[in-house]
This record gives C-alpha cells, sequence and structure tokens, in this order.
C-alpha cells in the first residue's frame, strides 16, 4: 500500500496538465482503478483482516483524492500567473500623442470678419459660387460688350452646343449677392457676405480661387462718410490698432462715386506691418450703390441709397498675421498650416474693442 500511494503522489506532483491529472484519477480511485480493486478485494478478507485494511484504504483513497483536488487547483493557478505575466501593461506608460488639426487662417479671419461686423448690425448673407452672369455681371452695371468683363478673367462653365442660354459663370466677386440680397429682403438692408470668388490669375498675390467680404448697407441717408467710418472702425478692430486709410478715386461699374482703399502700412526686410510706416496697401474697392444696381436688385433709387465694399479676406489675413506668399494658403502644405493655423479654440475676439 505504501508503495501505490508513493506511485501516485508522486505522479501527482509531476502532472503538468489536467488532462494528465484526469488519467491519474481514472488509474488510482476509478470504478476500475488500482485502490478500487483493492477494496474489492476486502470482501474476501478475515474479518480481523478487514478491520485493519478497510480504514487503511479509505485513508489511502481519501489521501489521493485530496492530493489531486489540491494539484487541480495548483494547475489553474499557475495557468493564471502565465495569463498574468503575458497580458501584463505599463498603465503608467505615457500616451501616443494625436496630431490636432488646425483652423486655416482664411477660416480665421472669416470668422474675425463676421463678429466685427455682426456687432455693426450687418447680418451675413449667403450666394451660390456657380452664378448667373445677369447676376454676375448685368445687374451689377456691366453689360457684354463691357471692359470689365474680360479684365475679370472669368471662368466660364461648359455648355452643351445646343444650349442657346447665357453661360454660368465661377462668381468672379462677391457682388452678384448684394443684388440677390436685395431681391429677398428690400431696404433697408445691411449685410455682409464672406465668400469664395474665383479668376484665372496666378501668381505671388494671386490664386484662382480666392475669398471676399462684400459689405452693403441701404437707408434713406446713407453717405461715403459712413463707409468711411464702418471700415474705419473695421479696421482698428481687426488689427488691434488705429489704422489710418487713404481714399483713392476709383472707377466700378456698380457705385458712382468709387472708391479704392488702401491701408497704412510699412515693408522692413521683406514682411509688413500695419497701422505704422507710410506705404500703403490697396485692400478693398467700394463706393456708393449705383442707382441701376438698385434698381435691378428691386430697390427705388430715388428712396434709397447705399454704400458698398468688397474686401480681399486673404489679403487682410496676410497682413495681419504676416504670411507673405497667398499661394501658400491653398497648397495644403502640413508644415505651414501647423505653423500658420489656429487652434479650435481661438474663438475670434474682437481685439481693441469698437468705440462708440
Ligand atoms: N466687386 C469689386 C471687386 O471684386 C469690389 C467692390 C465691391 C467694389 C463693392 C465696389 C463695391 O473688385
Amino acid at each position: 500500500m505504501d508503495s501505490l500511494r508513493d506511485k501516485y503522489i508522486d505522479l501527482i506532483a509531476a502532472a503538468s496538465d489536467e488532462a494528465t491529472l484526469e488519467e491519474l484519477r481514472v488509474q488510482a480511485v476509478g470504478k476500475k482503478g488500482e485502490i478500487s480493486l483493492e477494496m474489492r478485494s476486502l470482501g474476501k478478507m478475515s474479518p480481523e483482516e478487514r478491520q485493519i485494511m478497510g480504514p487503511k484504504l479509505n485513508a489511502l483513497k481519501d489521501e489521493i483524492n485530496s492530493a489531486l483536488a489540491a494539484k487541480k487547483v495548483a494547475l489553474a493557478d499557475a495557468a493564471l500567473n502565465d495569463r498574468l505575466a503575458a497580458e501584463w501593461l505599463d498603465v503608467t506608460l505615457p500616451g501616443r500623442g494625436r496630431r490636432q488639426g488646425s483652423i486655416h487662417p482664411v477660416s480665421q479671419v472669416w470668422e474675425e470678419c463676421t463678429a466685427i461686423f455682426a456687432d455693426m448690425g450687418f447680418a451675413v448673407a449667403e450666394g451660390p459660387q456657380i452664378e448667373q452672369d445677369w447676376y454676375n455681371f448685368d445687374a451689377l452695371n456691366i453689360p457684354g460688350h463691357h471692359p470689365a468683363r474680360a479684365e475679370m478673367d472669368t471662368f466660364y462653365m461648359h455648355r452643351a452646343e445646343d444650349d442657346e442660354r447665357p453661360p454660368h459663370v465661377l462668381r468672379t466677386h462677391t457682388s452678384p449677392v448684394q443684388i440677390r440680397s436685395m431681391e429677398q429682403h428690400g431696404a433697408p438692408l445691411r449685410i455682409i457676405c464672406p465668400g469664395r470668388v474665383y479668376r484665372a490669375d496666378y501668381d505671388q498675390t494671386h490664386t484662382p480661387m480666392f475669398h471676399q467680404v462684400e459689405g452693403l448697407a441701404i437707408d434713406k441717408n446713407i453717405s461715403m462718410a459712413n463707409l468711411k467710418w464702418v471700415l474705419e472702425e473695421f479696421f482698428s478692430a481687426y488689427f488691434g490698432t488705429q489704422v489710418k486709410t487713404r481714399f483713392r478715386a476709383s472707377h466700378f461699374p456698380f457705385t458712382e462715386p468709387s472708391a479704392e482703399v488702401d491701408i497704412q502700412c510699412q515693408w522692413k526686410d521683406g514682411s509688413v506691418t500695419v497701422g505704422e510706416g507710410d506705404d500703403w496697401l490697396e485692400v478693398l474697392g467700394s463706393g456708393m450703390v449705383h442707382p441701376k444696381v438698385l434698381e435691378a436688385g428691386g430697390i427705388d433709387p430715388s428712396q434709397w441709397q447705399g454704400f458698398a465694399f468688397g474686401m480681399g479676406i486673404d489679403r487682410i489675413a496676410m497682413l495681419k498675421y504676416g504670411i507673405p506668399d497667398l499661394r501658400a494658403f491653398f497648397d495644403s502644405d502640413l508644415r505651414w498650416l501647423r505653423n500658420y493655423g489656429f487652434a479650435a479654440l481661438d474663438v475670434p475676439t474682437i481685439r481693441g474693442g469698437l468705440s462708440r
């Protein structure tokens, strides 16, 4: 019995998995196991022998059973330990950073313009980028033969050969939104329209797609003086410093009189600072809305008058944020975007505030 005991205790200790352990259980204490067979032989013994051997065999059976159970628990623990060791991870390691996108300077300046003009009571209007030539030209007092059409380097949309309708164009300026807003709301009116515009032109300061913000104010007694005040308020708020403006007499078919507006700046080592120095930079066209334009928009020019302006968003973005080349705006170069982009939480503010 001792050798039986030693044999199974050793085998159980050496078992390396549950399947082996189960085989040993069957071999030792299963129905036909070695110990079970020994117990069966008790019947052939004399009562005296049985009294000694019975308890011994029972004790042996119990010992083997508890050795099996203990080994089973030990194997399960070892398996768990292996898994814990294998699946270990260091929760104190720093995370892998994710790059955040940035707000494009054009979007930033677009929002800044909207915020400043909203403060002066201008609502935001929109119009289509693919425009009927009537809105882009005719309604703005630019008839078919007018040289301004050629000057604008217009992109014309393709027409099927038998399609006789006048062509659609990619709008060359945001001024068609003047007409659409007049048609929609009538007078009085006070809107800005930031948006994309298109001209076939490409160099350091021109790209085929760029951005303008149009302004239009119509009321009973609006004059050039109001235009000048609004623009100077805008520039001071936008650049956060007092900015001198220079109005130069000019010509646009849709305004009379017309003025181009320059702002004071200084060029030094290839970069520009606004609000100081004695250079001037042209940033917008403006004037009093031409009576024919009011008429085209369904507004009676004997009752109402107004001013309008169209400003280059990209240009004033370059000026405020010191960006030298316009073409880089639309190259989608990540290094450029990370350098000149804004964090999403750089909410536009009216720096310097508005004087009232
Ligand atoms: N539409 C003109 C341009 O694109 C700008 C302008 C707008 C001029 C409104 C006068 C009035 O150059």
